[in-house]
């Protein structure tokens, strides 16, 4: 069976006992003393394998992108630190300094040996190769600066002080293994955007997706493309969309609009824009942002699940990406369970479990039009909606009702709003957790198993849980991984999500 988001796997090559990434800027290389997640243990879980930094952690700066590798065994991992020393392992750098040079070739046999060219330069930036077989990237900046070219955002080096460290890992020849490849980031090739601090910033967010995923050689599928790198404006690409939700009180300028139109040309798609705050306010005033040919109703995908698109259906526009890995998760584990979705909205997890065979499937909302539109996501995954349950009712009020009629699920999920207004009145989360929790238990099978997450801000993932334990009614197990396109592995996620099984 094919994964759901088989098309947005984590992306690596392997080579004889090792791994190469094309290492995103921003991640830790390793665990950190106080445990936040590093590239060695994310890829370890994609890869299934228990892999080993070869070069030591602290020469490879989390800033840097591209080409590292890392070892599967212990035995891999000397050999290659032994042939990293000895110079056999090759490497071509390229580096962005604002210093101007005369020269456009060097070539330094001591006490390195390094070929330095310049590939471009614009009237404020050059962009130079560095051919090396340097180990160690901190070697190298200090030995650039010393050479008069420090490398724009390295200040620790006297660089000009720059969002990013511009510093590329282009390729890495390994004796034995064929050449690793690693696309250099965007604002490298187009030297006039780095005066751009914004434009530059959204092309760096949109780079290490790439890096990750790939995604830009699966044009119809749905991934956060910017998250907490910029937190006034968040893209997504919903298919041929660039989505972006702007979080700001005023409009868009018209340097705005420009560099939306350059990021949705960079990537091939049409954007459209959505005001989120102030909304309220006037309610002839604009809040939505478009290219020309950007559709208003448009079907992009998760993996092999297609969902309806719409600008002008509220706030949201149709599906919460961070719940991808969750989705999946059910769409392997609901084959002939009976399964219900709290709080629905457009049905994402119904479909997952509809489409994963199983054999009830129960979606619950207050809003006829949400539900309307889950049904035609079911349709337009043929799936005939007639087969399965969709009730228009507050989910407290359906819980009640289900454990009177002793009607029981084997998997629950729900993922409630923190706050929400309806007739029966407001729905905090804060307030109404433990009834939720508490009725969800009523109706889950034995050995069922309960998917619950909320946004909540002020809680964290170890609050929640907290709280949950504090009831004595769960178990808490291991669920899937969070999503890398929201939050980067060692930051702390909004979205927070726990996999519960009865005590
Ligand atoms: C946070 S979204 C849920 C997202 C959804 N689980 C998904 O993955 O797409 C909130 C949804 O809860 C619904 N809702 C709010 N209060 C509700 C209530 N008391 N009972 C049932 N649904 C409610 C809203 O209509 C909205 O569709």
């Amino acid at each position: 069976m094919l994964t759901l988001h088989d098309s947005m796997k984590l992306q690596f090559k392997q080579g004889q006992e090792l791994i190469f990434i094309d290492r995103p800027t921003g991640f830790l290389n390793q665990k950190s003393s106080q445990g936040q997640q590093g590239l060695v243990e994310v890829y370890s879980e994609a890869s299934g394998k228990k892999l080993l930094p070869v070069i030591h952690t602290n020469e490879i700066d989390p800033r840097m992108t591209g080409a590292i590798v890392f070892a599967e065994n212990e035995s891999r991992k000397l050999a290659l630190a032994q042939m990293f020393k000895s110079g056999q392992i090759k490497q071509k750098f390229w580096f962005l300094t604002d210093r101007r040079s005369q020269e456009i070739k060097y070539s330094l046999a001591k006490p390195h040996e390094i070929l330095l060219s310049r590939i471009k330069r614009s009237p404020f930036y050059e962009l130079w190769e560095a051919e090396t077989s340097i180990a160690s990237a901190l070697d190298l900046r200090k030995y650039l600066s010393e050479l008069g070219f420090p490398i724009l955002g390295d200040t620790e080096n006297g660089g000009s002080q720059f969002f990013h460290l511009c510093l590329h890992s282009l390729e890495l020849t390994i004796p034995g293994e064929p050449a690793f490849f690693a696309p250099p980031p965007r604002i490298f090739e187009r030297l006039g955007v780095l005066r751009d601090r914004v434009l530059s910033q959204w092309l760096m967010s949109v780079d290490t997706r790439q890096r990750l995923f790939h995604f830009l050689s699966h044009r119809e599928q749905t991934l956060r493309l910017s998250h907490s790198e910029d937190l006034e404006l968040r893209w997504e690409a919903l298919g041929p969309v660039l989505w972006g939700a702007w979080y700001k009180d005023q409009d868009p300028s018209a340097l705005d609009l420009e560099r939306f139109e350059f990021l949705a040309h960079m990537i091939g798609k049409e954007f459209r824009v959505r005001k989120m705050l102030n909304r309220g306010k006037d309610p002839l005033s604009r809040v939505d942002w478009t290219s020309d040919n950007c559709p208003a109703l448009w079907v992009a995908q998760e993996g092999q699940m297609k969902f309806h698109f719409e600008s002008e259906r509220g706030l949201s526009h149709g599906l919460f990406l961070d719940q991808r890995n969750n989705r999946d998760y059910i769409y392997h584990h609901a084959k002939n369970l009976r399964v219900l979705n709290l709080f629905a909205y457009t049905c994402g997890f119904s479909l997952a479990a509809a489409l994963g065979g199983a054999k009830e499937v129960v979606s619950v909302d207050v809003s006829r039009e949400f539900l309307d539109w889950g049904k035609q996501n079911f349709s337009l995954n043929e799936l005939a909606p007639e087969n399965y349950e969709f009730f228009k009712q507050d989910s407290i009020l359906f819980l009640k009702g289900t454990a009177r009629r002793k009607r029981q699920f084997d998997i629950i999920v729900c993922d409630p709003p923190s706050f929400a207004r309806n007739k029966e009145g407001l729905f905090s989360l804060e307030k109404n957790l433990e009834e939720l929790l508490r009725l969800c238990w009523e109706v889950l099978s034995d050995d069922g198993l309960l998917i619950f997450s909320c946004n909540l801000e002020k809680w964290t993932q170890e609050e929640l849980e907290k709280r949950i334990q504090k009831m004595k009614a769960f178990k808490i197990v291991k669920g899937p991984p969070a999503v890398l396109d929201y939050e980067k592995a060692h930051e702390s996620r909004l979205l927070k999500s726990v996999f519960l099984k009865k005590l």
